[in-house]
């Protein structure tokens, strides 16, 4: 298979680059580079902003079979703060995908989407068929690359599966973005910084292994879960608290958070229901989150 990745050389997408290249598949990756690394050298890499129209060129003379769109502004709160520019990537960026995959002649787009579509979700673990809610410009414009996806579909024959992702975490995640609290205890507990806890520590949060969310990203490659969405969590609530002693214990640093208010928007509980994703793509996440992170500080330790 000819794969080519957006986002490629992020935390999730480089670890599905790799994946992709031990199944033994052709590689392809376009990253701007904004937030990633050049970390798989059997990868042809394209820097190149998504929107560019270059990316059409790249598609018609490279011709994947498959795109996996990854490449994203990821950051809630710089979303809000400036939704323009979180547009445009998000938005502006997944339509130019969608023109080169189009052009390209491929059978079809696998989307990276997020449970902020979600928004407040009335029932949790949140069913698939779900009503979405966004309340956010980055949950607006992930929902408006569904939109686009089923259009394009619709219009053009071109077949989608999108994956709305719970909170990822493992080896690469960057400890500098908002949302990727393992990392950010990860890194704080390994080098003694201290570490802060918003709220009194009851918030929950749906944490799946980056191996977990690659694996449903390959199987969604294939014709499995054509034309449909899935969640890829794992159904269980973690609190922020259970969280910082798991990765404490872990990491054989003090369990000590400091506890500030919580931050406004925040949401109390989140996770996902992921039955339909058994049924449609064969998927069930197989880490639980004590060897999902026993994995993650390794990996931290060794970097
Ligand atoms: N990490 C999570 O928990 C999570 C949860 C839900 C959804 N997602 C989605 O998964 C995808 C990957 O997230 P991640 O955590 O790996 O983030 P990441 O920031 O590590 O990866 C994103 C990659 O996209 C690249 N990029 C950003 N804007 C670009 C542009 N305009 N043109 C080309 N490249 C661009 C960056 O350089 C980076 O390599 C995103 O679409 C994100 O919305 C992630």
């Amino acid at each position: 298979m000819r794969a080519l990745v957006t986002g490629g050389t992020g935390f999730i997408g480089s670890n599905l680059v790799d994946r992709l290249l031990a199944d033994g598949h052709d590689v392809a990756v376009v990253d701007d580079l904004s937030s990633g690394h050049n970390r798989s050298p059997h990868a042809s890499l394209h820097v190149m902003d998504i929107r560019d129209p270059a990316l059409v060129d790249l598609a018609q003379t490279w011709r994947p079979e498959i795109i996996c769109h990854l490449a994203a502004q990821i950051s809630v709160r710089r979303s809000v703060a400036d939704p323009r520019t979180d547009a445009r990537a998000n938005i502006e960026g997944t339509i130019n995908v969608l023109e080169a995959a189009k052009r390209g002649g491929a059978r079809k787009v696998v989307y990276a989407s997020s449970v902020a579509v979600y928004g407040r979700p009335a029932v949790i673990p949140v069913p698939g068929g779900a009503p979405t809610d966004p309340r956010s410009p980055y949950a607006a414009s992930k929902l408006s690359g569904e939109l686009y996806l089923a259009t394009y579909r619709a219009l053009h024959g071109l077949e989608y599966t999108a994956l709305v992702l719970s909170n990822v975490y493992g080896p690469r995640q960057s400890p500098q973005g908002e949302a990727g609290v393992v990392a950010i205890f990860t890194d704080a507990l390994l080098s003694g910084k201290p570490t802060v806890v918003y709220g009194d520590g009851t918030q929950t949060r749906d944490y799946v292994f980056v191996d977990d969310v690659v694996d449903g990203f390959v199987r969604a490659c294939g014709t499995a879960g054509d034309g449909r969405r899935f969640n890829l969590g794992t159904g269980v609530q973690t609190t922020d608290r259970e969280l910082h002693t798991l990765i404490a214990e872990a990491a054989g640093a003090p369990d000590e958070p400091r506890f500030e208010p919580p931050r406004p928007g925040d949401l109390p509980a989140m996770a996902v229901d992921p039955a339909p994703a058994l049924d449609g793509l064969g998927w069930v996440p197989r880490h639980d989150l004590p060897s999902g992170l026993k994995a993650t500080i390794a990996w931290a330790r060794e970097s």
